[in-house]
């Protein structure tokens, strides 16, 4: 079981957004799937609400999280998808610490990038794999847009992860959402959703590059 954890002390980068249509890209490939909202805001357990929908399981809060994940584990769970509300406190600490594997959604910004260092600071004094992901970009024309260059460029810097392709800006990924949504149902093929496949299949490949360190059994993609 992949616990993944979505975390990001800045506010707005797209935590709920990148769990939300990631679970319903699993949900739609057949891949057993826990949600967690551990987000007092309850964006992800909204959005599971408008939903309305059986087949993506949502717990809410961060109260027994080691006992969920068991019970999780148990039903057969392939994915857990963990959202965290903004902040690098003892409730998002506490997910990381259950994390396989940390998500740190950045919008391409010299504040998002500066505000991404407290999370950092957290996985590695937990001693927790991370990627950055860099989230409603501009869109490539050609080439990668120059903010997203130079994201790519500060993070290289850092020496800190961060996956090689980009969720784009795009207004449907927010109107699909308020229709309960993920972008792969409501546009199948799209860019977007395109976008979202990629970056379940960069999660999988993750998922065994750390099985190939740890010897935890992956899941197939
Ligand atoms: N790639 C994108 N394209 C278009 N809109 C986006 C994208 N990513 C996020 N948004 C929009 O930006 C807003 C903030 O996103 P979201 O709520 O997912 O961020 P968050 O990190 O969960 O925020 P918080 O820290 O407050 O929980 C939402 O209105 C969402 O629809
Ligand atoms: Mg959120």
């Amino acid at each position: 079981m992949n616990v993944v954890v979505f975390a990001s002390r800045k506010g707005g980068s797209g935590k709920s957004t990148l769990v939300a249509h990631l679970g319903s890209y699993m949900a739609a490939n057949a891949r057993p799937t826990l949600l967690i909202d551990a987000d007092p805001q309850g964006s992800l357990a909204l959005w599971q609400r408008v939903r309305g929908a059986q087949d993506l399981p949502l717990h809410v809060g961060t109260k027994h999280l080691a006992a969920t994940l068991a019970k999780a584990r148990r039903a057969g769970a392939e994915w857990v998808l963990i959202d965290t509300p903004p902040s690098a406190e003892a409730p998002v600490a506490e997910a990381i610490w259950h994390a396989d594997l940390v998500v740190i959604p950045m919008r391409p910004g010299l504040f998002d990038v500066d505000a991404v260092q407290a999370t950092i600071q957290l996985c590695r004094e937990l001693k927790k794999p991370y990627a950055v992901v860099i989230n409603a970009a501009p869109a490539k024309n050609g080439s990668e847009d120059p903010m997203v260059a130079d994201a790519r460029g500060a993070m290289q810097t850092l020496e800190i992860p961060t996956w090689g392709g980009q969720i784009t800006h795009r207004p449907e990924l927010s109107l699909f959402l308020a229709h309960g949504a993920g972008v792969n149902e409501f546009s199948v093929g799209s860019a977007g959703s395109e976008e979202i496949g990629s970056l379940w299949r960069a999660l999988t490949r993750s998922f065994e590059a750390i099985e190939a360190m740890t010897g935890k059994q992956p899941q197939s993609a």
